[in-house]
């Protein structure tokens, strides 16, 4: 199984992260995207990635650290590439951390985009309380000319919709476990087979039964399961489903 969005460049993992990746494919985990958040983590996930197998890499700047941002050092980033980067990601709109800075926000997400287009990469939005204008900003670039996941979708069953009409993945994390979840919940259970995938955006977010600590990769099954079981559908058939529109989707080729 692929875990799609992790951030084993995170100093939570500094002391152990061999472990954590061994922990991973020994429980039958078969490859890791490392998502970057700012240029550092950006550049650690690029060194995490090259120095293991099956593992791959984003680069990105997230809407929290918009005032970081500069295109020239992300465009960089790009040219000097491995052929391990899978995404530009991950990047967006959190109104729920910060509604002051808004255009800027936008901005920094916007020249993202173009960049992505640019180079032919997909993108991964991290969207916290900022549906609509996500979702505007997306129209404005229908059809889409590259992929464009929903990184741990929280929106509505509607946006899910109108989302997925405009030919965007949602991916979902172990938040879909936690009992208050019930919206998550719903959606994951009424859309298509062919339109999402799993994460876990470790270390936060760890699904049931482990929430409360770190979260890893090897935690991704749980969210399997439990999905597999609300949709009442054989948890490897679910897995190879969504692995496959995974690695479709960021252009993954193994197995
Ligand atoms: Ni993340």
């Amino acid at each position: 199984m692929i875990d799609t969005h992790c951030h084993l460049n995170d100093s939570q993992f500094d002391n152990d992260l061999d472990s954590v990746i061994n922990n991973f494919f020994l429980s039958g985990g078969k490859a890791l995207i490392c998502v970057g958040a700012d240029f550092s983590s950006s550049m650690k996930a690029k060194m995490i990635a090259e120095s293991n197998d099956n593992i791959y890499y984003t680069i990105g700047v997230h809407p929290d650290d918009c005032d970081t941002y500069s295109q020239s050092e992300m465009e960089d980033l790009i040219l000097t590439k491995s052929d391990k980067l899978v995404a530009i990601g991950e990047i967006g709109l959190d109104y729920f951390h910060n509604k002051l800075n808004k255009a800027k926000q936008i901005e920094v997400f916007v020249s993202q985009i173009n960049l992505a287009i640019k180079y032919n990469l997909p993108i991964v939005i991290h969207c916290r309380d900022a549906y609509q204008d996500v979702y505007n900003i997306l129209k404005e670039y229908a059809p889409l000319k590259i992929g464009v996941v929903m990184h741990c979708y929280s929106g509505s069953l509607e946006f899910a919709n109108q989302l997925i009409k405009l030919g965007v993945k949602l991916s979902f994390t172990g938040s879909v476990t936690f009992k208050n979840a019930i919206k998550a919940k719903e959606i994951v259970q009424k859309i298509p087979l062919d339109t999402f995938f799993f994460e876990t955006d470790a270390p936060y977010l760890t699904p049931e039964p482990n929430r409360g600590k770190r979260n890893e990769p090897k935690n991704v099954f749980d969210t399997a399961k439990y999905v597999a079981n609300l949709r009442q559908i054989d948890v490897k058939r679910l897995i190879k489903i969504t692995d496959e529109n995974a690695k479709k989707f960021f252009n993954i080729k193994f197995m």
